[in-house]
């Protein structure tokens, strides 16, 4: 399963980027805001640090703005997804953006029928956003499990990328059921180096060592 990190948080991606755990990154005009950085100069920064997918969202709702506002995020790096909601005019975007040799993420996608539609518009990734359908008591994890028996039917080639990733427990489902990446941001991530019989086991471990008197260094 490849890592993104959904955020725009340059430092945060660095520090993970380091110890290999990011395979790409995911941002939206959310996280654009939290950054209190500009799109343009973030995008690019960020695309200095990962050479993975960096997904970058477009904020017209026509087709033919959307395209122009993928069109100029594009050409920020070579490692560009340009990031199109599920909407008719996103799927029209989408075709075109991609036709054009682009990577395209359609993103806030809530059904297997959105799914469907996004792989035939030659979407590179679908985001189905597990933690909002959480939110409002629906099951994102089946989904997930729907759009992989769907795409692997008729063998799209479009990656499925778990997205609104809210717990570790998300993470293990999503990889379990098989979804190609997930997008989480990087508390999510280093939770998952986390488990108190380690931390317990690292303590009883550390207190006998200090009983032996020794020393490796
Ligand atoms: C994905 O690309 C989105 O940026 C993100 O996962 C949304 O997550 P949220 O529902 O926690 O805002």
């Amino acid at each position: 399963m490849k890592f993104f990190v959904d955020t725009a948080d340059v430092a945060a991606i660095s520090e993970l980027n380091d110890l290999g755990m990011v395979d790409g990154v995911t941002t939206n005009p959310s996280l654009i805001l939290k950054s209190g950085r500009d799109i343009l100069e973030v995008t690019k920064e960020i695309c200095g640090i990962v050479s993975g997918p960096v997904s970058a969202e477009v904020v017209a709702i026509k087709a033919d703005e959307m395209i122009a506002e993928g069109r100029k995020l594009a050409k920020i790096a070579p490692n560009i997804a340009v990031k199109v909601p599920l909407t008719w005019d996103g799927l029209k975007a989408c075709k075109v953006l991609t036709g054009e040799g682009n990577m395209v993420n359609v993103t806030l996608c809530f059904s297997a029928n959105q799914a469907l539609l996004a792989a035939k518009a030659g979407a590179t990734f679908i985001s189905p956003f597990i933690g909002r359908l959480d939110d409002i008591n629906l099951d994102g994890m089946e989904l997930i499990a729907d759009i992989r028996t769907i795409y692997d039917n008729y063998n799209f080639t479009t990656q499925i990328l778990a997205a609104s990733i809210r717990t570790v427990n998300h993470v293990t489902e999503a990889a379990r059921i098989g979804a190609d990446v997930m997008t989480a941001p990087p508390e999510v991530i280093r939770k998952l180096a986390m488990h108190p019989l380690t931390d317990k086991g690292l303590e009883l471990f550390l207190a006998d060592w200090a009983k032996t008197g020794q020393k490796i260094i």
